[in-house]
């Protein structure tokens, strides 16, 4: 259990630099991935190790199927064979959770998806959400959707849209807003994950890249983290 005073309840973190990472090491990409999903495994247990109760991973957005052929189908095949080890790769005590769009992703991922989280623990110590295939705009959209089939049945009146209305329809409801969001490769934008929840997370961008990522280097996003003053607009 960590000892500081103020651990952020929700973490995430946008696992990127896996294809620099293997083009420095003069290795596919796709190996580079293969290397962040065993960071990923680790950063996930250390998390749960020292109190953090949610921790949110960008594994796929809606823009990666950009991507060439090749490595899309090595990213699934990854997210696939973890699937399937579910029990050894997320962890005792850990509980996992899928956000983003299933529709556009193969039958047989999704029947796993389904698989896992019917086979969480009631009361984990850590909720790993993985955004698989997830976009903060498409978010927002199948939101505002589902909330425009709820006027137009009458369930809800147009003068009753408000924040809470919206955040109820999001992929993940009952998750707190993110407190720190953390980006290592060295890039410094939010690349479309959590745009709604994001609206006032501390934002601490590290110059490493995700597969190089170790417990350390969360250590120094958390000091980062304590030192700043959340405001939330007030004073
Ligand atoms: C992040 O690493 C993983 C995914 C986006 C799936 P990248 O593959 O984006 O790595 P870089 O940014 O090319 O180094
Ligand atoms: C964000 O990384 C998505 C994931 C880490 C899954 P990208 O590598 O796709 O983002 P950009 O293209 O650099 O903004
Ligand atoms: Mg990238």
């Amino acid at each position: 259990m960590d000892k500081r005073e103020n651990l952020p309840v929700h973490i995430g973190i946008i696992m990127d630099g896996n294809g620099r990472w293997a083009k420095k090491h003069g290795l596919p990409r796709n190996m580079g991935h293969k290397k962040g999903a065993e960071t990923f495994e680790k950063i996930s247990k250390y998390c749960r190790d020292i109190g953090i109760r949610w921790l949110t991973v960008y594994a796929f957005s809606t823009e990666n199927w950009k991507r060439p052929p090749e490595e899309v189908a090595g990213l699934m095949a990854l997210m696939r064979q973890y699937l399937k080890n579910m029990d050894t790769a997320f962890g005792e005590k850990i509980a996992v959770r899928f956000i983003g769009d299933r529709g556009p992703l193969d039958g047989d991922i999704v029947k796993l998806i389904e698989k896992a989280e019917a086979a969480n623990i009631p009361e984990p110590k850590l909720t790993v959400q993985v955004a698989l295939n997830y976009g903060g705009r498409d978010e927002i959209v199948h939101a505002v959707k589902k909330l425009a089939e709820d006027v137009k049945s009458g369930a809800l009146e147009p003068e009753d849209v408000d924040e809470r209305e919206i955040a109820k329809r999001l992929y993940s409801p009952d998750a707190p807003d993110p407190d720190l969001i953390i980006r290592p490769s060295g890039e410094e934008r939010i690349s479309n994950f959590l745009l709604w929840q994001c609206a006032y997370s501390e934002l601490v961008f590290m110059d490493v890249l995700w597969p190089d990522f170790t417990p350390e280097h969360l250590e120094k996003a958390l000091d980062e983290y304590e030192k700043r003053s959340r405001r939330f607009g007030g004073i």
